[in-house]
């Protein structure tokens, strides 16, 4: 079977995204179970747990899932780099109560062992962000019986997937939450939007395409099937549902969140990211261009984010969400697909009335 007759037999052509921080294994079997697909936010396994990870999903459910990594480069800061950043972040620790953290032995999992376990787990499917894989890593991939998908903010990363061998482009527009996965120019040549982005993408690749960014609803998924995309990735619609992870703080502002209220920032982890506006993404604007490179910054807040989301202070979180998050309602994960979709095929049969040709009025 190929990628694309796997996408075509889903009873529900929804990919639930991946969520750090937000979403995990429960969230995933929920929603393949329902009929969608699944995706583990593998990027906080560590290389050793992996397997188990992979083989909990496969017996929890015999429908297909996937396990998304992110392609974090190896980090090895100049110490004085790490102590500016630290120095600019003291305050807010100061104002937490927290201790400052210590320089740490590492700043992410290492990518490359957790590519090799995930690759010997051989999930379903393999899905990526942040970086494009080789040809080789792909291939190993493949004989393990994986597909692989790539995520693309441009088409020329679309391509670049494409070349090394991927089965799908995972086309994530502007309007998207959480982190974005350009990785060819910087964040102002990457942000093209989620409609614009699926129909280029389709015009540049042959493959199949997920629309990701922005889509909330069945609306949402008709209009990128109509678009030409195989499948939608919602991320955003998700985080209130019972399965969500992101804790009472982080849903009670996107709750009371007013219109257009989200932003990228790159202070929270040094990679540009969208969530809600708060002080910490306000008050770090100005040297947001100055904090390490993802994965350093990133590593360095985290302290500081657990222990605000541990005072309930919003303020100093990644309230990570998309441009539509007002759209999230509550509920459990598999009933909303199955909801989104029951929508999809109203809006669909809609479209079909208003576009059917009509005998010409005498
Ligand atoms: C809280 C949160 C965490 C995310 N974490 C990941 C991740 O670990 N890996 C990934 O590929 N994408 C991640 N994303 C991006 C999603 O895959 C997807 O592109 C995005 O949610 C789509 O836009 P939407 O939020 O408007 O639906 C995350 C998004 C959110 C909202």
């Amino acid at each position: 079977m190929s990628f694309a007759a796997l996408l075509k037999a889903l009873p529900i052509p929804i990919l639930q995204a991946p969520m750090v921080g937000a979403s995990f294994d429960v969230m995933a079997v929920a929603v393949s179970r329902a009929g969608g697909l699944g995706v583990l936010a593998g990027a906080t396994v560590a290389p050793a747990d992996m397997a188990a990870a992979v083989d909990s999903l496969r017996a929890q459910t015999d429908a297909p899932f996937a396990v998304n990594l992110l392609m974090a480069p190896p980090a090895r800061p100049e110490p004085s780099e790490v102590d500016a950043a630290l120095a600019r972040l003291a305050p807010w620790y100061a104002e937490l109560g927290a201790p400052l953290p210590a320089l740490p032995s590492s700043f992410s999992h290492d990518f490359e062992a957790q590519l090799d376990a995930l690759t010997r787990a051989a999930p379903p499917v393999a899905s990526f962000a942040f970086s494009v894989l080789t040809r080789e890593q792909v291939d190993a991939l493949h004989a393990a019986g994986s597909y692989v998908v790539g995520t693309a903010n441009t088409v020329a990363e679309a391509r670049a997937w494409a070349e090394v061998g991927a089965d799908g482009i995972c086309a994530q527009g502007f309007e998207a939450g959480g982190h974005h996965a350009y990785f060819l120019e910087d964040i102002e040549a990457s942000s093209v939007g989620t409609m614009a982005l699926v129909a280029t993408v389709l015009e540049a690749v042959d493959l199949p395409v997920i629309a990701a960014g922005g889509i909330m609803d069945g609306r949402g998924v008709a209009a990128a099937l109509a678009l030409g995309a195989s499948a939608v990735q919602m991320g955003s619609a998700f985080l209130l549902s019972d399965e969500a992870t992101n804790g009472p703080t982080w849903q009670a502002a996107l709750r009371d969140a007013p219109d257009d209220a989200t932003r990228l920032t790159r202070a929270f982890s040094g990679r540009y990211a969208r969530g809600l506006e708060n002080r910490f993404v306000r008050e770090m604007r100005g040297v947001q261009e100055d904090v390490p490179a993802y994965p350093v910054q990133n590593r360095l807040t985290q302290a500081m984010r657990a222990a605000a989301d541990k005072a309930g202070d919003p303020e100093m979180m990644s309230l990570w969400a998309g441009q539509a998050v007002t759209l999230a309602r509550p509920g459990q994960a598999g009933e909303l697909v199955k909801l989104w979709w029951a929508q999809a095929q109203e809006t669909a049969k809609a479209l079909a009335e208003r576009t059917a040709l009509r005998p010409p009025k005498p």
